[in-house]
């Protein structure tokens, strides 16, 4: 395995620290494992945006909770309680904080809402993030009320740039209305008649605006239940990327059950796990109403153990749990990875989205922009062409965007006469871009090249990451037969498959020889290595 495969590989390595006792996963087979999650993975270019993103954002703060645990009645609650007493001891408590430190908490109840649902006061451990309405970005955008300059930037690609950072969270998501309307329908029948069931399965590429759109109803729907216009529910959050091996979910989604007190959190799995069935079983009529969204669910998925997707699917299916899942995955296909028994309790709906098309992502970041003009109508559009063109990602049309500001601005400090983000900014944007990529792609042959041209358009045709051996054969056969050239043989093309492994260019789901349904993937951006391949004249006549 060589180091550049550390995100693949990752979980292999933090698997050596697994508890021992902690679960009955033995037969898991780590060198199944799925791969890892490519959004969070940071891309030569990307590493690029961020050197020159100087301006922190103090979009987001972080506010303490009162936390306070549930009096409940019911035995398995009075089990779940001396459990934690048990847990009370200082040093077991930083040791699991450092365990935990990485993970972003996200939750839960309004402090209002803690106030309804819960008795006793207990201190937290958990701290929420909470967009603040100050710096809302379109907030400041509309802002007419000029006698209060000192919230906006003066310099108008400052504003820009501050509008388009990924973390401003914009008030509404342009073009995921049907998406939007269909997790409402599932989701607030549910916690109006507290009825447990379901599970809501929504994939699609990265950047396609599924973790914000989830959110953006999660934040309706708490205020909608602020003005007491809908029951009382609780929202949970769990990125599996941040987990180290699947079972340590069980350990998470117990621990923010119970308002991320480190004091209740199971030393091992085993005991989560239990603790969890337990209460997802229980009759309790104090019970909470909880939606949690498992984010990154393809990092749960091994080929030989799946009983966490199982239990997972299972608990909402409970008549009593009161529980709702919400799966987000970047791959379109993964329910189709699943063994049958886990695909007999999923009775899941599936929601996908697609990629973003020109006009939507035109309308993405001319909302983010709101009246501000710091970017030629042209520009923008042609931006929203190119990313469309390869994957649809605002993500990345966003970040394109923003880094054009930056350079405008920065010629704007030597020259005045820079007023607007033209076509010629975003042209250097993705020069420097797909710079490192361009040099690797230079010393590839022609086919090679073709081969990863074939594996980005096969992920775009399918809507999803991962793409089958086959199928991408298939479409480089195609490619070569219609412009009547040589057509790689059957053992050439598995060659070129094996080399681009080897430089990493793109990933297989395990080690094992390549056959016909070997899952792969592109492992550089799809906008670096399109326009990379441009600088090919010969492989441009191809496609
Ligand atoms: N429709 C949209 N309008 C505005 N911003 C969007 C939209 N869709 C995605 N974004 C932005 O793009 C980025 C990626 O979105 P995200 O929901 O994290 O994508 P995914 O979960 O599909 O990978 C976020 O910064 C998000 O705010
Ligand atoms: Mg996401």
């Amino acid at each position: 395995m060589n180091d550049d495969d550390e995100e693949f590989h990752c979980r292999d390595i933090k698997n050596d620290s697994k508890d021992d006792n902690s679960d009955s996963y033995e037969d898991e087979d780590e060198d199944e494992e799925p791969f890892k999650k490519p959004t969070d993975q940071k891309t030569d270019s990307e590493v690029i945006a961020k050197e020159d993103d100087k301006i922190e954002l103090s979009k987001i703060k972080e506010s303490r909770y009162n936390s306070k645990v549930e009096d409940d009645n019911t035995d398995d609650e009075e089990e779940e309680r001396g459990y934690q007493e048990k847990e009370k001891q200082p040093q077991e408590s930083e040791q699991g904080d450092r365990e935990y430190g990485h993970s972003k908490p996200h939750d839960d109840y309004s402090e209002d809402e803690r106030e309804e649902s819960t008795h006793d006061e207990d201190e937290t451990e958990e701290e929420g993030f909470i967009p603040d309405p100050q710096t809302h970005v379109v907030t400041f955008i509309y802002e007419d009320d000029l006698t209060e300059p000192v919230l906006l930037k003066d310099n108008i690609f400052e504003r820009a740039k501050d509008s388009l950072h990924l973390d401003a969270i914009p008030d509404k998501l342009p073009g995921r209305e049907g998406e939007k309307a269909h997790i409402q329908a599932f989701l607030e029948p549910k916690i109006n008649l507290g009825e447990s069931g379901g599970t809501l399965y929504i994939a699609g590429m990265p950047g396609t605006g599924k973790t914000a759109t989830v959110k953006e109803i999660i934040k309706n729907l708490q205020v909608k239940r602020k003005k007491s216009a809908i029951k009382l529910f609780r929202f949970i959050e769990i990125n599996c990327m941040q987990l180290s091996y699947p079972d340590q979910l069980y350990q998470t989604l117990y621990s923010k059950l119970q308002f991320g007190r480190r004091s209740a959190r199971p030393k091992t799995s085993e005991e989560a796990l239990r603790l969890l069935k337990k209460r997802f079983n229980s009759n309790s009529a104090k019970k909470d109403f909880v939606i949690v969204l498992v984010d990154e669910f393809d990092c749960l998925l091994t080929k030989k153990e799946q009983t966490v997707i199982y239990n997972l699917f299972e608990w909402p299916n409970k008549p009593a749990s009161k529980f709702v899942v919400i799966a987000i995955s970047n791959t379109m296909n993964l329910p189709d990875q699943l063994s049958s028994r886990v695909k007999s309790r999923m009775g899941l709906q599936r929601l996908p989205f697609q990629p973003y098309n020109t006009q939507q992502l035109e309308s993405i970041i001319k909302y983010r922009l709101g009246g501000l003009e710091a970017f030629d109508q042209d520009s923008i559009q042609l931006v929203a062409k190119r990313v469309a063109t390869v994957c649809g990602d605002a993500r990345r049309a966003l970040e394109i965007c923003r880094k054009a500001a930056t350079i405008a601005l920065q010629q704007n400090e030597l020259d005045n006469l820079v007023q607007k983000v033209t076509d010629t900014h975003i042209d250097e944007v993705f020069k420097q871009f797909s710079l490192p990529i361009r040099r690797k792609l230079n010393q590839l042959s022609l086919f090679e090249k073709l081969f990863l041209y074939c594996v980005c358009k096969e992920s775009k045709r399918i809507n999803s990451l991962e793409v089958v051996y086959g199928a991408v054969y298939r479409k480089l056969q195609e490619t070569t037969l219609s412009k009547g050239m040589y057509c790689p043989t059957e053992s050439e093309i598995l060659q070129l498959a094996g080399s681009l492994g080897g430089y990493k260019l793109i990933l297989f789901e395990d080690d094992k020889p390549i056959n016909w349904d070997h899952l792969l993937k592109l492992n550089i951006s799809q906008v670096d290595l399109f326009y990379g391949l441009e600088e090919d004249e010969d492989l441009q006549t191809i496609i």
